[in-house]
């Protein structure tokens, strides 16, 4: 009968252990019991980027990234997608299940009665240069609305975690919104509550002068399947530093600031932007091979391809690549839509990316959607961040209440100089000792 453990000799001692295997994982912290003397500090594992390391157990998201898998809290996101809304799936990842009808009713009133935010955020707004990144507009202010909800400190309070969550799904649309309007120099629209969530976030960036703005409904629809598509996606680089800071028992708010700026990297959230801008520089299909010629001899990347997980096509773009057609019908088509259709045909036939695994994301094709309903680039991380607010939220809420969890602090395999005395500065020499030279990173 196979047991659940992993046998191991110390070849160093000719020790061997035995370590528990449960859930696919042994602990890291079986390891330190490998010791080669008494004062040894004992093993430990090496994982830089955690590339095959579990932080934490989790119940929100399961992905399987070689069948091209992605449920929240079980349901598959194409059912998600297809049938449910934004809020109601930012309820189910928060929550654990599927609203019933007064569940939702109440949440959707308490969202919607948290999308006004202090008239003194919008001093902050005009603080800024007319084309500040409004990414960088986001992270700053979600992190000012620390400063205006003291309550926000309690976080071992059930309901001012509630209250935070209202607060932070209602107002990141507004503070978007209000980002946006300060880039082209427009008057604030304020939220209008008749409204639902994504229509309503359309009227604060389009509404002009009239009375009431009416959202496109086909736009408003699309628009709420991509925030369906983004709620959450378990472990990734803005999840993590959710939790990260979190641990340290910050504020949702600082801790959602932490998150966006990780999501704001070019290789995280801000490849839709960086999809446009790589799109925009082929400039027609005819360029394609050309441009994947340079990709393949490693002079940068082809964004919105790849991903740490999902070594087969990530399933949401396939989703987003349906959206666009019914998008495109109201807007007209986008014609770098053919240069990312021959860019993905290419890329897919080619060994070099088919070896690596590199198929189409998240990122690939929402960028071309959000340029075809008028967005700039620069807003598309913030169209990111909005919806995945939920599932940071859902992260940083599920550390907080596991008993297994504590203040993030890992540990470092230390290769540097070993202990020498100081010298006068009359004796030192230029490079002496400096710390050798360190493989610069190939830029995005
Ligand atoms: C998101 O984690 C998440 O879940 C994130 C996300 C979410 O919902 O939260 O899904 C959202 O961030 C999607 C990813 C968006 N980023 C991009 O599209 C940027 C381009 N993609 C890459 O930078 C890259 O694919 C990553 C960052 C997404 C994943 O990188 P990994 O897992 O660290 O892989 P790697 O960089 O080690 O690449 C492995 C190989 C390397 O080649 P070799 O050195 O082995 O020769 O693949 C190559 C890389 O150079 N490679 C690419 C490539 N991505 C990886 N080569 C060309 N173009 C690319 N896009």
């Amino acid at each position: 009968m196979s047991k659940d453990s992993l046998a191991l000799t110390d070849n160093r001692t000719g020790r061997s252990y035995e370590l528990p295997i449960q859930n696919g994982a042994i602990r890291a912290a079986d390891l330190r019991q490998v010791k080669v003397s008494e004062d040894d500090f004992g093993l430990m594992s090496y994982d830089p980027a955690f590339m095959n390391t579990a932080s934490c157990a989790s119940r929100i998201t399961f992905i399987d990234g070689d069948k091209g898998i992605l449920r929240y809290r079980g349901y598959p996101i194409e059912e998600l997608a297809e049938k449910s809304t934004y809020l109601e799936t930012a309820y189910l990842v928060l929550y654990g299940d599927l609203p019933t009808k007064a569940e939702l009713d109440e949440w959707t009133h308490n969202i919607t009665f948290h999308t006004i935010i202090h008239e003194n955020i919008k001093k902050f707004m005009d603080g800024f240069h007319y084309d500040a990144h409004p990414m960088g507009m986001l992270v700053s202010t979600v992190a000012a609305l620390s400063t205006f909800y003291s309550d926000a400190k309690h976080i071992f309070d059930v309901e001012s975690r509630k209250k935070q969550t209202y607060r932070l799904i209602g107002k990141m649309p507004t503070l978007a919104a209000f980002a946006y309007r300060h880039s082209l120099g427009m008057p604030y629209a304020y939220p209008d509550n008749d409204l639902s969530y994504t229509g309503n976030f359309l009227n604060m960036l389009f509404k002009m002068t009239e009375v009431k703005y009416k959202p496109n409904p086909i736009l408003e629809k699309a628009l709420d399947v991509l925030f369906i598509l983004h709620a959450d996606h378990e472990q990734n680089c803005s999840a993590n530093a959710m939790r990260a800071v979190g641990s340290s028992q910050a504020d949702p708010y600082c801790s959602v600031a932490a998150a966006a700026a990780a999501l704001y990297g070019p290789l995280h959230g801000g490849a839709n932007e960086a999809v446009l801008r790589m799109l925009k520089e082929i400039g027609s299909k005819a360029k394609v091979p050309e441009f994947v010629k340079k990709v393949k001899a490693g002079e940068g990347k082809l964004m919105g391809f790849g991903h740490r997980v999902y070594k087969n096509y990530d399933p949401r773009a396939k989703i987003i690549k349906r959206i666009a057609d019914e998008v495109f019908e109201v807007t007209g088509k986008n014609p770098l839509l053919d240069i990312a259709i021959e860019l993905e045909r290419i890329a897919l036939e080619d060994e070099y990316f088919i070896k690596r695994k590199l198929y189409p994301n998240v990122d690939f094709y929402s960028g071309i959607i959000y340029q075809a309903m008028a967005f700039p680039v620069e807003m598309f991380p913030v169209l990111f961040a909005i919806p995945r607010t939920s599932g940071w939220i859902a992260q940083w809420e599920e550390m907080l209440l596991d008993t297994e969890q504590k203040i993030a602090r890992p540990r470092q395999v230390y290769l540097g100089q070993d202990k020498r005395s100081y010298v006068a500065v009359e004796q030192r020499e230029a490079g002496a000792g400096k710390a050798g030279p360190t493989k610069p990173k190939k830029a995005a």
